[in-house]
């Protein structure tokens, strides 16, 4: 079985708590909730607020929020408390990498960090050992429905071998263009965790399509 984070970026917002049961009833293990500042990324999609309300209807859900965000050691506290589980941010963000991993850990969330498709993986080397999870992007963030870029399975494959390696307890994501025909190759290269939006949204039965990805 493998962690599905259904994208909610992909759900129709007019209805966002019953499109988010709907993927938990089915088997998701995660929410994955991007938020994107119109500068890190060149797309705006939703914040602190939206979290609270999405939190307050479903406590027990795990929030695995991608920030997208230039500066996110700044919001680590107001994500927390609106209810994040994980606050994931880019290594590619223009704060001190260290001083935010400790931000985030200061407020009791998991931390994750993620890299664009064009950032070595090599770069997260040093800081591995303090994370839980690791997200590498397989399109350019900012966007759902884009098509899988198969260099993100060389960087699984890195991670896993690093992780075995070093001994180290972090899970490994992916994010991007993950559907039934990417997802086993994302799976073999070593994702535990496979986030997918338009794959389970855009599907005409998304309870089945989160189920077909969880059987992986
Ligand atoms: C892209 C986001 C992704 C996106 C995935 O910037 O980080 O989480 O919503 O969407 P799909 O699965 O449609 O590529
Ligand atoms: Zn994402």
């Amino acid at each position: 079985m493998t962690t599905i984070s259904p994208s909610i970026l992909s759900a129709d917002f007019s209805k966002l708590g019953a499109d988010c049961r709907m993927v938990l009833d089915a088997g998701a293990k995660m929410l994955h909730y991007d938020v994107m500042d119109g500068h890190f990324v060149p797309n705006i999609s939703f914040g602190v607020p939206v979290l609270k309300s999405l939190h307050k209807a479903m406590p027990d859900a795990f929030y695995d929020v991608h920030l997208m965000i230039t500066h996110p050691q700044q919001y680590a506290e107001a994500f927390a408390k609106a209810g994040a589980s994980l606050l994931n941010f880019h290594l590619e963000c223009d704060d001190d990498i260290q001083e935010t991993i400790d931000a985030i850990k200061a407020q009791g969330c998991k931390v994750g960090m993620t890299i664009k498709p064009g950032t070595p993986v090599e770069e997260l080397g040093y800081y591995l050992d303090q994370l839980d999870l690791v997200l590498v992007m397989s399109v350019e963030p900012g966007f759902g429905g884009q098509k899988f870029m198969p260099s993100a399975l060389d960087k699984l494959r890195w991670l896993k071998t690093e992780k075995e390696r070093r001994g180290l307890r972090f899970l490994l994501e992916v994010d991007g263009g993950v559907d039934a025909a990417t997802a086993p190759q994302c799976v073999a290269a070593g994702a535990d965790v496979l986030v997918a939006g338009s794959a389970i949204y855009g599907a005409a039965d998304p309870a089945a399509a989160v189920r077909a990805l969880a059987a992986l």
